[in-house]
Order: C-alpha cells, then structure tokens, then sequence
C-alpha cells in the first residue's frame, strides 16, 4: 500500500464522545461534506467504542476512520489491549502512533512506538507517527535535537515502501490544548527539519512524498493561514473537531 503525498485533516476526538454522542457528530460531519468537494481527505478519529459507530455513520461518506492507539501483538494475553486486526475489521485507514499524550502521560518511548509503528504497516493501517517537543525543550533550543530523536529512533530500519505508508504528524506539545499555535513559520521550518531528516534516511524522493501535518491548537480561525504553507500537508485536530461547525470550518477554510 503505497500512499501519495496529500493534504489530510484529522480530528483526535481523544476521550471525547460515547457511541451515540461519536455516531451523531460523524453523521453531522458527513452530511456538512455531502455535494462539497474537501480538497483534503478528512479523517475521524473516535475512542475505541464510539469507532464501530462512526465507522457506520460514514460508510457512504468520503470519510475514512481511524484509532487513536494499538497493541503491537495481533492477540494473546494483552488484558486491555487492541490488535490492528480489531482496528482494520472496522474499515479504518489510519492510526495514531506516539502522541504526545501517549509518550507524556501513559510513558510510551522509541522502544514501544517502533513496535506499534510496524504492527501497524504490517496489518495495512496507515500510522500518523506524531512528533513534538515540550516547551522546555523548544525554550531551551533542542526543539530539533529531540524531533530528530523521535524520527531517527522509530523511522529507522522501515523499508522504502512502509515510510511511504506513514504520515507523520508534527505537533508540538506546548501547542497542544492549550490554545497556543505554532506560528506558520515555526512550524513550516520544523517541517522543513523533518523533510531533511527523511530525506537523509529514506532519499529525497520518499521524504518529498510524505505528508506531514500540524497539530496543536488548529481552529478555523487559524487553519487557512497554516494551509496555506507549501511545507504543511495537513492538520491533526483535537479541540476543534468535537464539534462540527469548527471541524468543517478547518475541513473548508474561508
Ligand atoms: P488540540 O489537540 O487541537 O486540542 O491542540 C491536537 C492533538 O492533540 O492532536
């Protein structure tokens, strides 16, 4: 599965929505897109028990699903746990590896993300492999060092064909909820970092094809000019996606 370089807006409902709340706000998202043409391909992303009711509610729409976590094991003895068989049953596309919530506040490193990352190209999901740092790393200038850590660490070793399977996600963690935004030229630059990185482990060619997105404090009232940069490919919505005026205001910025 060979994925081009394109523009993608995905929402992180996070632990928002139950089955009902997940399935009428997909079918409000679904029907905002209906007779419109997104020049994006949107992507929900619903805690595990809303999914099989999203992923109804946007059968016949252009919409894809995907999960916010995965185990790296396809079964077994996991108490607790999902496999990306589970995930890609339902029909999604995607799935979240390394947010920063999942390195930050559940510990997830290198180690375990690597793991994940691979299960899931090997069941045929798509990973948004999420990068980001602190704002004590951005303060004191090892914004770089430490997104070159989370990109060296886990890409490494992927075949050609996987990295052109992923999607990388660069959100930095000071952005995250707390309405403050990467200016557009922070985060084009920061993009631009990470192009060079794939670049100088997969070749040029692969690092021109990946989409990268931003994340961390999207709003309609700020998507368009972020868009707008030639280096971001998209965005990954937290806040703003759990209702769906906002999330199609961001889907169709003004
Ligand atoms: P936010 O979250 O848009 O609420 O900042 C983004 C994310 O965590 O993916």
């Amino acid at each position: 599965m060979i994925e081009v370089r394109r523009t993608i807006i995905a929402g992180n409902w996070k632990i928002n929505m139950d089955h009902l709340e997940g399935a009428s706000l997909a079918g409000d998202i679904a029907a905002g897109l209906e007779g419109r043409e997104p020049a994006c391909e949107v992507v929900l992303i619903p805690p595990f028990t809303a999914l099989p009711a999203v992923m109804n509610a946007i059968e016949d729409s252009p919409i894809s699903g995907g999960a916010q976590n995965l185990w790296y094991e396809e079964n077994g003895a996991y108490t607790g746990e999902i496999s990306t068989g589970m995930i890609s049953a339902l029909g999604c596309r995607y799935v979240l590896v390394g947010h920063s919530e999942r390195r930050h506040v559940i510990g997830e490193g290198s180690d375990i993300l690597s793991r994940k990352l691979r299960a899931a190209l090997a069941g045929g999901l798509i990973p948004i492999y999420c990068v980001g740092e602190t704002l004590g790393e951005r303060e004191s200038g090892t914004a770089s060092k430490v997104v070159a850590e989370q990109i060296g660490e886990v890409l490494t070793g992927l075949s050609d064909a996987d990295m052109r399977s992923t999607v990388i996600a660069y959100e930095p963690v000071w952005a995250i909820g707390t309405g403050k935004t990467a200016t557009p030229d922070d985060a084009g630059s920061m993009h631009e970092i990470i192009r060079v990185l794939l670049g100088d482990i997969f070749g040029s060619r692969t690092a021109e094809d990946t989409p990268i997105l931003y994340g961390g404090s999207v709003k309609p009232g700020n998507a368009a000019e972020l868009l707008a940069r030639e280096e971001i490919d998209g965005a990954l919505v937290g806040g703003a996606s759990l209702e769906a005026g906002s999330f199609l205001g961001i889907v169709f910025p003004a």
